[in-house]
C-alpha cells in the first residue's frame, strides 16, 4: 500500500498503538503483534507520542480516566475505544452512566477531532486470547464495531478479522450503547450471527427500553 494512504479511512492498518498496558491492552498487543501489525504500547508513565502516531490507536485504560488521554496527539487519528464503565473500578460516575449518551460518545466529545470507533469492549481479555479462530471456522466469535464513518469501521474490521474474529458492523457510534455493560451482548462470547440477532432485539431489551426512554425515542 502507498505510504501516504496508510491510516486514511477505509485503508487496511499496518501499525497499531495501544494506550494502556493492563489486562486488555496487553492481550490486544500480543494478538496484533502475532497478526503481523507493528505495535507500540504505552503505559501511564510512557510518552504516548509513538503509540498515538499509529494507523489505529486502541484505548485500553480505565474509562474513568479518559480525561488523562493525550487529546491533542489524538486529534485526527482513528481511535478505537475498548473501554467500559465499570463502577467497581471507576467509582460512581453519573457522567458515564447516563443512558442518553453511550460512553464512546462521551469519549469522542472529549477527544475533539479524533475519529472514534467502539470495538473490543464487549469481549473479555480471556475471550480475545482464547477464542480467536481462522476465517470460516463455524465457531468463530464476532466483535461488534460502531463508528460514525463507514471507512473507519471498515479499517477496524480488518484488524478484528486479522486477530481471529468476525467483524459485525453495528452502525454509528451511538449504536455502541447496545454492547456496553449491562447488555445481552456484553460478555456473551457470541458468533457474528448471534451478535446480529442481539443487536436487532436490543431496542426491545430492558436496557434498550431505558435508553430509548432517556433519549426521548418513545
Ligand atoms: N480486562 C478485560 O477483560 C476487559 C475487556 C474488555 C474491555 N475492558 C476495558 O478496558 C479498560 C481497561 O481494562 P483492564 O482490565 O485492561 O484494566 P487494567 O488491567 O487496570 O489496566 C489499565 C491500564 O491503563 C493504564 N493507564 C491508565 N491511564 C493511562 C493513560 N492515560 N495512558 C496510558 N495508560 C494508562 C494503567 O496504568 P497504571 O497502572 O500505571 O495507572 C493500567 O496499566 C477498562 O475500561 C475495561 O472495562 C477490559
Amino acid at each position: 500500500m502507498d505510504d501516504a494512504r496508510a491510516g486514511q479511512p477505509g485503508t487496511p492498518p499496518r501499525s497499531v498503538g495501544i494506550l494502556g498496558t493492563g489486562r486488555i491492552g496487553a492481550a490486544l498487543a500480543r494478538l496484533c503483534r502475532d497478526a503481523g501489525f507493528e505495535v507500540t504500547a504505552a503505559s501511564s508513565t510512557d510518552d504516548p507520542a509513538a503509540a498515538c502516531a499509529a494507523d489505529v490507536v486502541l484505548l485500553a485504560i480505565p474509562l474513568g480516566r479518559y480525561r488523562s488521554l493525550p487529546r491533542e496527539r489524538l486529534r485526527g487519528r482513528l481511535v478505537v475505544d475498548a473501554m467500559n464503565y465499570w463502577w467497581e473500578l471507576d467509582g460512581a460516575r453519573p457522567d458515564l452512566d447516563d443512558p442518553t449518551t453511550s460512553t464512546s460518545e462521551t469519549v469522542a466529545a472529549f477527544l475533539e477531532g479524533a475519529r472514534v470507533v467502539k470495538a473490543f469492549g464487549h469481549a473479555s481479555a480471556w475471550e480475545l486470547e482464547n477464542l480467536g479462530r481462522p476465517a470460516g471456522d463455524p465457531g468463530r466469535r464476532g466483535i461488534a464495531i460502531a463508528g460514525d464513518h463507514a471507512g473507519d469501521r471498515a479499517t477496524v474490521a480488518v484488524l478484528v478479522d486479522a486477530i481471529g474474529f468476525d467483524p459485525v458492523d453495528a452502525g454509528p457510534l451511538a449504536a455502541g450503547v447496545a454492547f456496553e455493560p449491562p447488555t445481552e451482548i456484553f460478555g456473551s462470547d457470541a458468533t457474528a450471527a448471534e451478535l446480529r440477532e442481539m443487536l436487532g432485539r436490543f431496542p426491545r431489551s430492558q436496557r434498550g427500553r431505558v435508553v430509548a426512554r432517556a433519549r426521548g425515542d418513545v
